[in-house]
C-alpha cells in the first residue's frame, strides 16, 4: 500500500516502519506524505488503539532528513520543507493515541526529531541519537531546537546542537531521552508490552492525559486549566464511571473508550 513504509496492525498495536534501509531510512518527500497518510488512518480506524514509530533494518531509526532533497533550496522553499515537517511533527506530537518510538539504530538530524515528537521513546543498545546539522552549515528544521531542550534541559541541549557530537544509547538514557534501553531483538517487543499495558487502561483518560502534559510547552494554553478541563470531561464518559464502580465492586474494569 506504501511505497517507503511498512504498517502493520495486531492487537490494536499499529507498527510504522519507515522502510528505506538502503538510505538509512531517510525522510524525503515521499516518507513524510505517507506518514501523513499513515497518521490519517490512525485517525479513522477505530481499531488502532496506540502506535509504533520504528525503522526498517539493522543500521538505522531515521539517519535524517534526506539531504540530497536540499540541494539548490531557496530560503523561502528552506522555510517551507521545516513547516511542513513541523506539521507533521506536531500531528505525531498531539494525537491523542500514544504513539511511541522504537529506535533502533542512528536517530540523527530528522531522526532525531521524528523520536523527539513521539510521547516516549525506547531505544535498542546500537541506537545512537544526535542533531549533527551544524556538519551541513543547517540548523534542525523539524522541532529539534525546541524539543531537545524541553526533553534533556537547556545546557547539554546546547552542546550537542552546537557541536553535532552523538550520544549512545545509555547517554540517552541518563540524560532521559529515552525511558529503556534493551537489546535489538527485545525492541517491540518491549514496545508492546508497553503499550498493552497502556491500551488496557480507559482511552479518553489516555487521550486527557497526552493533552493536559503537552500543554506544558504550549503557549496558547495554561496546562492547569487544561488539566482541570480534561479531568471534568472524565466525568461524563462511560468508562469513568465504569473505571470507579469496577473499582468499588473490586472488578476487572471493561473499557470501551466512550
Ligand atoms: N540523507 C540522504 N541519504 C542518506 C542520509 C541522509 N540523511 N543518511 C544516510 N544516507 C545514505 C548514504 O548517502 C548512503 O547512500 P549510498 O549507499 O547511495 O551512498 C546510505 O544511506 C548508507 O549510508 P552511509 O553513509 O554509507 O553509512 P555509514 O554507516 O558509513 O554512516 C551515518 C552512517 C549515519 C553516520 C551517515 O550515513 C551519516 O552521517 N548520515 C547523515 C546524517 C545527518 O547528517 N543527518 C542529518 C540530516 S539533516
Amino acid at each position: 500500500m506504501y511505497q517507503s513504509l511498512l504498517t502493520h496492525l495486531e492487537n490494536g498495536i499499529f507498527t510504522i516502519t519507515i522502510n528505506r534501509p538502503d538510505k538509512l531510512n531517510a525522510l524525503n518527500n515521499v516518507v513524510f506524505t505517507e506518514l501523513n497518510a499513515a497518521l490519517d488512518e490512525v485517525g479513522s480506524n477505530e481499531e488502532i488503539q496506540s502506535v509504533i514509530i520504528t525503522g526498517a533494518g539493522p543500521k538505522a531509526f531515521v539517519a535524517g532528513a534526506d539531504i540530497t532533497e536540499f540541494n539548490g533550496l531557496t530560503v523561502k522553499e528552506g522555510m517551507e520543507l521545516a513547516k511542513a515537517g513541523q506539521e507533521t511533527f506536531f500531528r505525531i506530537e498531539r494525537n491523542t493515541k500514544p504513539i511511541i518510538a522504537a529506535v533502533n539504530g542512528f536517530a540523527l538530524g530528522g531522526g532525531c526529531e521524528l523520536a523527539m515528537c513521539c510521547h516516549f521513546r525506547i531505544a535498542s543498545d546500537n541506537a545512537k541519537f544526535g542533531q549533527p546539522e551544524v556538519n551541513l552549515g543547517l540548523i534542525p528544521g523539524y522541532g529539534g531546537t525546541q524539543r531537545l531542550v524541553q526533553l534533556i534541559g537547556k545546557g547539554k541541549a546546547m552542546e550537542l546542537l552546537m557541536s553535532a557530537q552523538l550520544i549512545d544509547a545509555a547517554e540517552a538514557l541518563r540524560l532521559q531521552l529515552v525511558n529503556y534501553v534493551t537489546t535489538p531483538e527485545n525492541l517491540l517487543i518491549k514496545a508492546k508490552e508497553i503499550l498493552t499495558i497502556i491500551n488496557s487502561k480507559a482511552p479518553l483518560a489516555v487521550a486527557g492525559c497526552i493533552k493536559a502534559a503537552n500543554a506544558v510547552y504550549d503557549e496558547s494554553q495554561n496546562g492547569y486549566e487544561t488539566e482541570i478541563a480534561e479531568f471534568g470531561y472524565c466525568f461524563e464518559t462511560e468508562d469513568m464511571k465504569e473505571g470507579t464502580a469496577a473499582f468499588l465492586e473490586k472488578q476487572k474494569a471493561q473499557f470501551k473508550g466512550v
